[in-house]
């Protein structure tokens, strides 16, 4: 907002994030977010606060941009944080103002926190709520959020949508498409959208158990299908499937609000999104049980990634550390190394051994996994790896090497959906 030309105070309630983020330091990995916050505090368009006074005096629009992570023992989302932002910005709200939710929530939340506002506002002060869900993807969070695909908000009023247009005005004049809608349809276009993409990840995946049981390979199989444009080639990439702090609570949330709407059936198909999702880890620890002949115990085995995706420093949900655990629950000597996870990773799962670079991972391995493609594990070569390893075992679980290219060389390799030989 602040690169657009708008003046941004920004309010987090952690003093150490708060201070951090003042001296152009992002609390987590980005790529681009460093420099761009530099540039835009050095325009003097963006400060930081830890005083919701200050925040509510301050803004004609009020962005909600806290997470709304999965109940502990419930496939719910968690609403504390989001209820938490407005009970303590609404009150002190003293000119008219518009509150805008961006958080993923369950269908009917923005209709609640709408009369919560109007309750809550000081007598006389003019505010509404909007919902303007948000769609950007870790590791393009920039490119993401200035050249959206499209801008959803949900609104109540031709006032609220008109000050929308205005936030959103250079986007809009770079033709960037808008919907415009109610309330309930904003809330679902983010959780459907989330739900197709972890189908379109899940349907591949499926179809890799089918290609493993059959001989066939996957990769072609994705390639080929992909090229009827109804299809596409992206979010088809077989694999070790998907994790983060969005997928996987989002489609868990939505099953569990389509419950309480009486719907359960609509979305019974996202259980099984789910659990062949988390059937692809298993099928990994298989992959490398099976390299070990059988007992992973005493095995070394290098794991590389821990981010739940390539370009970020996200390990929630992460399938790589799921794999990494689940290796050194059967007794493996696992060493994870990952190009900037290591630090979350290790207050995640303190008891796994990390390593510092790929050598110290790879160095001495029995099992060589590829977990996450970071760039770095992506330009590996057989010939690289071969005088660092005790074995020439390898499991690609993302799919990212050339199988003949390794065999040649005279390694071992099993990739997720693609034949053994
Ligand atoms: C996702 C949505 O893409 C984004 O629109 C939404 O706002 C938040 O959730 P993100 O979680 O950043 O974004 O990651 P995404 O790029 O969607 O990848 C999610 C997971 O799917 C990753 O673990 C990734 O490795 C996996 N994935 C993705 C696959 O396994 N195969 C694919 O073809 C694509």
């Amino acid at each position: 907002m602040a690169d657009l030309g708008f003046d941004v105070l920004a309010f987090d309630i952690d003093a150490e994030r708060i201070a951090s983020l003042s001296s152009g330091v992002a609390p987590f990995f980005e790529p681009g977010l460093n420099d761009l916050l530099t540039k835009v505090l050095a325009t003097g368009r963006l400060r930081f606060t830890t005083s919701v006074e200050e925040v509510a005096e301050f803004g004609d629009v009020h962005f909600m941009c806290v997470g709304t992570p999965q109940k502990v023992g419930s496939n719910a989302a968690d609403l504390r944080h989001v209820s938490a932002a407005l009970d303590s910005l609404a009150p002190l709200l003293t000119r008219p103002a518009l509150v805008v939710g961006k958080s993923t929530v369950p269908v009917g939340t923005a209709a609640l926190l709408a009369e919560r506002l109007a309750q809550l506002a000081p007598a006389g002060v003019d505010v509404e709520l909007a919902w303007n869900p948000e769609f950007l993807r870790e590791g393009f969070a920039i490119n993401d959020t200035l050249s959206p695909d499209r801008l959803v908000i949900g609104v109540t009023s031709k006032r609220a949508e008109a000050t929308l247009r205005e936030v959103y005005a250079s986007l809009l004049s770079a033709d960037v498409p808008i919907v415009v809608t109610d309330f309930a349809t904003a809330e679902l276009v983010k959780v459907a959208a989330n739900a197709f993409l972890a189908t379109k990840i899940s349907f591949i995946n499926a179809m890799a158990e089918v290609c493993e049981a059959a001989g066939a390979d996957v990769t072609v199989l994705a390639e080929a299908i992909g090229h009827d444009d109804r299809i596409g080639h992206r979010f088809l990439r077989a694999g070790l499937g998907f994790g983060g702090g969005c997928l996987p609570k989002d489609i868990r949330a939505f099953m569990a609000r389509a419950g309480e709407l009486g719907v359960d059936e609509a979305l019974m198909f996202l259980r099984e999104v789910d659990a062949i999702n988390l059937r692809r880890r298993d099928r990994t620890v298989d992959m490398a049980r099976e390299l070990a002949g059988g007992s992973l115990q005493g095995v070394v085995v290098a794991c590389l990634g821990a981010s739940f995706k390539p370009n970020s420093d996200d390990v929630r949900d992460s399938p790589a550390l799921h794999v990494a655990a689940s290796l050194q629950t059967e007794g493996a000597t696992v060493r994870v190394y990952d190009p900037e996870a290591m630090a979350n990773a290790s207050r995640l799962f303190p008891t796994l051994h990390f390593a510092q670079s790929v050598d110290d991972s790879v160095g001495g391995a029995d099992i060589v996994m590829l977990l996450t493609e970071w760039n770095e594990f992506c330009a590996l070569t057989p010939d690289r790896l071969a005088p660092l390893v005790r074995s020439r075992h390898l499991v690609d679980a993302r799919n990212v090497f050339d199988p003949a290219q390794w065999r040649a060389a005279g390694w071992t390799i099993r990739s997720l959906g693609r034949p053994s030989l």
